[in-house]
């Protein structure tokens, strides 16, 4: 694996010599960093953790080793709040203690007994040893793997989202019991992904506002909630099972196109993309998820880095959305102001505005560094420091760092890689895995039947291909890999050729032993696809094809074979295989995402039918002359018609695609029949509110009272439905029933539709089950205009369920009574 990792990196360094002053630049992969460079500080005290034997801050027996009086520390105190706690221990400290417990690395303050405590850690689909809070080694080697995000998404299944969340907070208290890892996490990511090309898909929900905000939501609270301590009065106070942090805040999909990446960018953004799109799913992780900390990202939004914004920071994120957590910086985000940015005159200037914003923790040494200074100058407040202090306390006390946590007190090794926890990442994999195409359904394949296969491509035999990033990198493994080899092998007779050396695929060398072994097979299953060396952090495509001679590989196979050929791809964005879709021989085309440690087991269970795949799209397949059409850099959702820019995502963009978003087959027939169905709502208006216009075409007609403005959270109207989902195949399965809705008709500029909500069914051949959803008629039906005001318009809407051919769907009609 050295070798792929020094590819990526010598790709880097050539995207990276590209741009213009290289002089002072931060690293292009954050995560590659060594521990923080302030080992040497003056200011300081070699830091030390807490020992695993202690677990907790304030252990008398520990105060006692270290010859300090425990009762003489008020922030010890049971007695007091959280806020009295962390207030006296604030208060306790000098300007030059406080600034050094302001990075990733807090220093603690040895006199007052209060440890060094490592922010950074990570856990995207994992725990993962990419932060310096956690690491593996020979004593403690594993953790449990699932699928990367994009695939996990795929599968539309709230309660399986969550449940990873839960088994990952589960390993990361047993780590942290250990000494092996920390207790804040900085995932999930829930950036929307607005173009195809962008390097970090794989770590993200996909195209769809509501869906990454709902995946964030159940995340988080897989991560974060305490089972009986879920609500609760002063959620200040709430206890947390690990710290969960929302990311990258915001506008932030840009990380290395064509050597402009997120160091430079100036994200070029409209409040109506802001309020509709970008902010989103942060809105609902921080509203609905209760986490407990959101990153600001490296970009600058309309001129402003993200971590610099007073309106972003402060405004809107702890104001208006009421966070009760921490915010931190994406590592060295202060640096990047400094020199990226070229955004303030000094350092001193850069750390005054991130704090003057409302940035409370910096993963980096700038606010360590700079910020006493900047105190000192009259640059920046003491009393801000104090309120991010006050903010990352908090969090901790709720983790129990202060007075340990009796629940999870007793979770260990055994905790780690249990059976349960593996066979969870193989149902994750199994519900994400798309069926792209199945003609005359030749999947499943019969195993009585199809006895030997050739088994081709350059993901075949793929183990750490399959984790992804944010993964096990510096030492930790999964708890155990099944490659598609594996899974294969265990229900066939497999014949392996490479087809590709790699995936890069420079030459033909491996294609003819691949066809010969093609020929003498019963059936051939390609494994084709993309990997980190195409699309990564800091890293983003160019093309939406597949690399070097990938699809000469796949053709050659396909037109010498006799038998059939399934075609599986690994990757995290759309690839144009249209050649594929298209060839008569090439029968299936299954989508594996990157499936995570158990991949070649789920794989080989839905290729041999012992699971009737259901998993969903959760991005749209463009054509590859989608990225010629327009430069990635173009913030706007909507498509910009004088300069030929078609729309972003499925709600934007009108023309035809590889696979649509939402799409995705099963081995089973369902359809669906509207049950019972709220069809009009008679809204009845306060005297306050006003009717705004809307942007309608000149010659339809309109209502007099076109909308309402619908920002505030007071609006309680839902209409009820009910979706009957009937199995009229042969196989028992499950039906992901996504629900749409699209605004009346003669509105200009505004989505083709959206999704409002979707669940996932399972369903017995020959029978139903009526899916029951309840909507809020102002967050499902209303529209974003562009003075960003969220307006919910009269007139006949229309609900859709499901996409093509066996979609139904109803008007609901909105009115307005004075
Ligand atoms: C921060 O301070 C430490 C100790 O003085 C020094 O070694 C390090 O280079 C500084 N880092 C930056 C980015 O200023
Ligand atoms: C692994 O790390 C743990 C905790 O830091 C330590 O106690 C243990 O000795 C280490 N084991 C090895 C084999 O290095
Ligand atoms: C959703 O995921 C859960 C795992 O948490 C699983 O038990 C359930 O069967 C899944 N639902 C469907 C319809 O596949
Ligand atoms: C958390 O739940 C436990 C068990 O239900 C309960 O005893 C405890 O008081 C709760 N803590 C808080 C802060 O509500
Ligand atoms: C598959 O890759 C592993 C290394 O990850 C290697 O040990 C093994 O020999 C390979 N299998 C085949 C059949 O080539
Ligand atoms: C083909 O590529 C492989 C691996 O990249 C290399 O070892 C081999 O020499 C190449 N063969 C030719 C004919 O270029
Ligand atoms: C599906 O199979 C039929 C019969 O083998 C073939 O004629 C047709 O071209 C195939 N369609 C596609 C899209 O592969
Ligand atoms: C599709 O979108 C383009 C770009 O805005 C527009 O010019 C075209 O008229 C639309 N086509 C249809 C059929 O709506
Ligand atoms: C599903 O229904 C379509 C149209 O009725 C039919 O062509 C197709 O064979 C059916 N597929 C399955 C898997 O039953």
């Amino acid at each position: 694996m050295a070798s792929h990792c020094f590819f990526i990196l010598l790709l880097s360094l050539t995207l990276f010599a590209s741009i213009t002053d290289s002089r002072n630049l931060p690293r292009l992969f954050y995560h590659t960093k060594k521990s923080s460079p302030l080992s040497s500080s003056p200011k300081a005290s070699q830091p030390s953790p807490i020992p695993p034997k202690y677990t907790y801050v304030c252990n008398s027996e520990r105060f006692a080793e270290l010859g300090l009086d425990i009762s003489s520390f008020a922030f010890c105190d049971k007695s007091h709040s959280y806020d009295v706690r962390a207030k006296d221990l604030i208060d306790r400290m000098t300007l030059t203690e406080k600034v050094t417990q302001l990075g990733n690395k807090a220093y603690g303050v040895p006199r007052l007994g209060l440890p060094m405590y490592e922010w950074w850690s990570e856990a995207l689909h994992g725990v993962s040893d990419v932060g310096p809070g956690t690491h593996f080694n020979a004593t403690f080697p594993h953790a449990t793997s699932f699928p990367t995000v994009i695939l996990t998404t795929a599968s539309f299944n709230e309660s399986l989202w969550k449940a990873i969340g839960e088994v990952v907070s589960t390993e990361a208290r047993a780590m942290y019991n250990l000494g092996y890892a920390g207790l804040t996490y900085w995932s999930p990511n829930i950036n929307v992904v607005r173009d195809p090309r962008w390097g970090r898909i794989t770590e993200t929900p996909g195209e769809d506002p509501y869906i990454v905000g709902r995946y964030a939501v159940n995340y988080v609270k897989g991560l974060q909630d305490v089972a009986g301590n879920v609500t609760i009065e002063d959620l200040n106070s709430r206890p947390l099972k690990v710290s969960a942090s929302c990311k990258h805040y915001v506008a932030y999909d840009v990380d290395n196109w064509l050597g402009i990446d997120r160091y430079h960018f100036d994200a070029r953004v409209t409040e109506q993309d802001m309020i509709e799109t970008f902010q989103r799913p942060f809105e609902m992780c921080v509203k609905d998820g209760d986490v407990s900390s959101v990153m600001c990202s490296y970009n600058r939004v309309n001129g402003i880095p993200a971590c610099a914004d007073h309106k972003l920071l402060t405004e809107t994120i702890r104001e208006k959305w009421d966070l009760h957590g921490y915010i931190v910086a994406d590592c060295d985000s202060i640096e990047v102001m400094f020199h990226g940015h070229k955004w303030t005159a000094t350092e001193q200037d850069a750390v005054a505005q991130a704090l003057k914003a409302g940035l409370d923790l910096d993963c980096g040494i700038y606010y360590t560094n700079f910020t006493e200074p900047a105190v000192r100058s009259g640059k920046a407040r003491e009393d801000d420091v104090d309120k991010a202090l006050m903010n990352l306390y908090r969090v901790l006390m709720r983790l129990g760092f202060f007075d340990g946590s009796p629940a999870y007190s007793s979770l260990g090794i055994d905790d780690v890689c249990a059976t349960t926890s593996i066979e969870l990442a193989a149902e994750a994999a199994k519900e994400g895995i798309v069926l792209l195409k199945n003609n005359n359904s030749v999947l499943p394949l019969n195993s009585n039947k199809y006895k030997n296969l050739a088994v081709v491509g350059p993901h075949a035999n793929a183990t750490k291909v399959m984790i992804g990033n944010y993964a096990l990198e510096r030492g930790g493994t999964p708890c155990r890999y099944v490659s598609p080899i594996d899974g294969l092998s265990k229900l066939a007779n497999v014949n392996y050729k490479m087809g590709c050396a790699n995936v890069a695929c420079k030459n033909e060398t491996f294609i003819y032993a691949g066809v010969e072994a093609a020929k003498q097979a019963d059936a051939t299953i390609i494994f084709a696809g993309i990997d980190l060396s195409i699309e990564a952090e800091g890293l983003d495509r160019t093309d939406l094809l597949l690399p070097g001679y990938q699809t000469e590989m796949i053709l050659e196979i396909a037109n010498a074979a006799t038998t059939p050929v399934v075609l599986v791809i690994f990757s995290a964005g759309g690839v144009d295989i249209s050649f594929a879709k298209n060839h008569p021989n090439i029968v299936s085309i299954i989508w594996a995402g990157f499936p995570g440690a158990e991949g070649g087991l789920a794989i080989a269970d839905v290729i041999f039918g012992h699971y009737n795949p259901g998993g969903r799209l959760p991005i749209t397949w463009y054509e590859a002359d989608y990225v010629d059409q327009l430069p990635m850099t173009s913030m706007p959702l909507r498509p910009i018609d004088k300069l030929g820019y078609p729309g972003r995502t499925y709600k934007f963009f009108n023309g035809s695609t590889v696979y649509p978003f939402g799409y995705g087959l099963s081995y089973t027939n369902f359809t669906y029949s509207v049950k019972f169905a709220e069809r009009s709502l008679d809204k009845k208006l306060l005297p306050r509110q006003q009717c705004r216009q809307m942007n309608y075409m000149p010659d339809k007609y309109m209502p007099s009272c076109q909308a309402i403005n619908v920002e505030d959270d007071s609006c309680d109207d839902v209409i009820e439905f009910g979706i009957e989902v009937f199995n009229a195949g042969k196989h028992d399965g499950s039906n992901v029933v996504i629900v749409y809705s699209s605004p009346p008709k003669g509105l200009l500029k505004v989505p083709i539709k959206q999704v409002v909500g979707f669940q996932r069914v399972y369903v017995l051949v020959g029978k139903s089950e009526t899916v029951k959803f309840s909507l809020n008629v102002c967050k499902s039906l209303s529209l974003v205009d562009e003075a960003a005001n969220t307006l919910l318009p009269s007139g006949e809407h229309t609900i859709t369920i499901g996409d093509g051919d066996g979609a139904v769907s109803f008007p609901v009609r909105v009115n307005f009574d004075f």
